[in-house]
């Protein structure tokens, strides 16, 4: 069983408790605890983008094959490689197979990796627990039935899936499988059936949706949570989905006067601290800079609990908006 912490999070399994700039993942692996997400960040932008990155220090990008710039940020590490400004071996780059490609797993992952000139994966997730209507491999449509509902795919289980994520390990496409969006039972049918144990969960977490229940468990069993979303999607979500980000708080406006800090870095900060890892998202230079300064600073416990007392159990990334279809239902 994983250490438990102070805070009543445990770490994974065989993990040192400093709240890092790595975590060990359950195969022996590392990943650096703040990586930068690439969900709607445009094409265009990607290059300039992860130089500054790279050059502030990070080492961990958030990618996956339905935000349709895989090309691009192929095309901005190759660069990087070739100038000599970061070593492969010395970043993490995580992709994921979409919806449409669950049939379709070798290939897909593949298509993944020729788009973003690798030769293998850090991490390969299973982006959702859902199997929809094949679109063409790398295509990564959600396509919807005629009454408007996502075409869900009743024929693929999520084990067969798995069973393509494990191949990729052995042909040595891919270091580290995973799953994202999977419930705690969806986890749990997931160790219990995997060769290869899932080495990270990536879910949305932020402070009003907190999830401690699917934490613990993930990190009791040595599955190491990422939090995508970690700023609940802020002015992003908003637009896209309607939803209420937690940047605009005020429990979260006191605490970043109190330490001196920006609400962002709180927010993150309070990740770190339940030992989850951090993927924010930003086209800013000057945030990525800000979303990655967080390791000066702690977090007191009376302030760890009066954030949990925040919990609003609040999805605010909600594809059913467009899906016609509650996946999480
Ligand atoms: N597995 C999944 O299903 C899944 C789902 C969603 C996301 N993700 C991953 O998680 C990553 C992060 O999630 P996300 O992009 O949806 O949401 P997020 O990182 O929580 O929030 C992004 C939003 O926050 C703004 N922002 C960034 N830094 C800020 C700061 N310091 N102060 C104020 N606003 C700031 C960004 O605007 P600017 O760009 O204008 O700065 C953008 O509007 C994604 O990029 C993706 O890699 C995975």
């Amino acid at each position: 069983m994983a250490p438990t912490l102070s805070n009543g999070f445990s770490m994974p399994v065989a993990l040192n408790c400093d709240f890092s700039k790595e975590i060990t993942l359950n195969n022996g692996f590392t990943m650096p605890t703040v990586g930068l997400g690439l969900f709607r960040m445009e094409g265009k932008d990607v290059k300039d983008l992860l130089f500054h990155a790279i050059k502030i220090g990070y080492r961990h990008f958030d990618c996956a094959a339905k935000y349709k710039n895989e090309v691009e940020v192929g095309e901005a590490l190759a660069e990087a490689f070739s100038t000599g400004l970061v070593k492969r071996e010395e970043i993490f780059i995580t992709t994921k197979l979409w919806n449409s490609d669950h049939g379709h797993v070798i290939e897909a992952c593949k298509d993944s990796l020729k788009k973003l000139q690798l030769e293998y994966l850090d991490l390969y997730l299973v982006h959702f627990p859902v199997a929809t209507k094949h679109t063409g491999v790398g295509v990564c449509a959600s396509v919807l039935d005629e009454n408007g509902v996502l075409d869900i795919d009743t024929t693929i289980t999520l084990e067969a899936t798995w069973r393509g994520m494990e191949d990729l390990v052995s042909m040595g496409l891919v270091r580290s499988i995973g799953i994202s969006n999977y419930s705690l039972l969806q986890t749990r049918e997931c160790l219990a059936y995997s060769k290869i144990r899932p080495a990270v969960n990536q879910i949305e977490l932020h402070p009003y949706f907190q999830r401690e229940s699917l934490i613990k468990f993930c990190q009791k069993h040595g599955v190491c949570v990422t939090a995508h979303t970690p700023l609940g999607g802020a002015t992003a979500n908003t637009i896209m989905f309607g939803s209420v980000s937690c940047m605009d708080d005020p429990i979260l406006k006191g605490l970043a006067k109190k330490y001196r800090k920006t609400v962002a870095q709180i927010v993150l900060r309070w990740s770190i601290q339940r030992n989850t890892v951090v993927i924010p998202k930003t086209s800013k230079p000057e945030r990525l800079e800000e979303n990655f300064r967080v390791f000066d600073f702690e977090l007191e416990k009376e302030d760890m609990d009066l954030i949990k007392s925040m919990d609003r159990n609040y999805r605010t990334n909600q594809p059913a908006k467009y899906w016609g279809v509650d996946i999480y239902a």
